[in-house]
């Protein structure tokens, strides 16, 4: 197995400094809209002139492809299997991180074994890949699979920040929790965030983050703070059915501007300007 990437140099003009931020996107439960708020993310970012990379860390239920609508020609799990070096698995999107608004995409493939199949040393290499990948990018968002296994973890442990998908719905507000307790004892020093999405009103939204919230500071002892509330939007499914982001086919609908807002608090370090503190 050859994770080696080829020097920064031949995919960047502009040396980096400082590594990128690694953002992790997490539920526990599916169906949350992980993968929907990872490429809203992508196409945020690229568009406020953020060099961008989206890798898709659901490696056994890949979708972040079929929601762009791209057919890459290699991915992850060629990676995985030796066949490819990481560099080559980089798919462009709208002209990829290097073109105004674009950015640049690490596909999984759907159905080509779980995640959690991965023995746990190709998982902590795939983990370790980042950090290189980190140096030619402002931001790096990894759409991680569903559940809190450890080859999860072990993904989640690479990140900087992760931020916590989770709906209304008690078992995606338990499996949210269970995400975040795991998550601490595995991975004490990543900063877990809450976003919710698809709430009804934002008052609504903001009952379920304090619920999470609360339940973090009670039994874990530290309230993670909010990345921002996304409301129920059609334009969503729209988006999806149309494979495009939705910040090309209405920038301005609700949702789209609710995960400009959640980009905007990533970049600031925090919707309530609270920073997480490791204890
Ligand atoms: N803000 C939203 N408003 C309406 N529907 C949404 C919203 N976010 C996600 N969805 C719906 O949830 C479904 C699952 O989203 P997806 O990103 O595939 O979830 P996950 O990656 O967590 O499994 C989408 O197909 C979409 O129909
Ligand atoms: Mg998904």
């Amino acid at each position: 197995m050859n994770f080696a990437l080829r020097k920064p140099e031949t995919r960047t003009a502009r040396p980096r400094i400082e590594p990128a931020s690694v953002i992790a996107i997490a539920s526990g439960k599916g169906g949350v809209g992980k993968t929907w708020l990872s490429t809203t993310l992508a196409a945020t970012f690229a568009k406020m002139g953020k060099r961008t990379l989206l890798v898709d860390g659901d490696l056994g239920l890949a979708n972040v492809d079929v929601q762009l609508g791209v057919a890459p020609e290699t991915d992850l799990a060629a990676v995985i299997a030796g066949w490819v070096e990481l560099e080559d698995a980089v798919t462009p999107i709208m002209g990829g991180s290097a073109a105004p608004g674009g950015f640049d995409v690490l596909p999984g493939r759907s159905g080509s074994g779980a995640l959690a199949g991965l023995p746990a040393e190709e998982a902590s290499r795939l983990a370790a890949s980042l950090t290189p990948l980190a140096l030619q990018y402002d931001i790096v968002l990894v759409d991680l699979g569903a559940g809190i296994e450890e080859n999860v973890m072990r993904l989640a442990r690479a990140c900087d920040r992760c931020v916590i998908v989770a709906n209304d719905e008690p078992t995606s507000m338990t499996d949210a929790y269970a995400f975040i307790k795991v998550l601490r004892g595995y991975a004490p020093s990543v900063q877990p965030w809450i976003a919710i999405n698809i709430a009804d009103t934002r008052v609504a939204g903001r009952r379920t983050y304090e619920a999470l919230a609360r339940a973090s500071q009670t039994f874990l002892g530290f309230r993670p703070p909010l990345a921002g509330i996304i409301l129920r939007d059609l334009k969503v499914r729209e988006a999806i059915r149309q494979q495009k982001t939705i910040v090309q086919i209405d920038p301005n609908a609700q949702a789209a501007l609710d995960a400009a807002q959640i980009a905007e608090a990533l970049l600031r370090g925090g919707a309530e300007g609270v920073s997480v503190a490791a204890n």
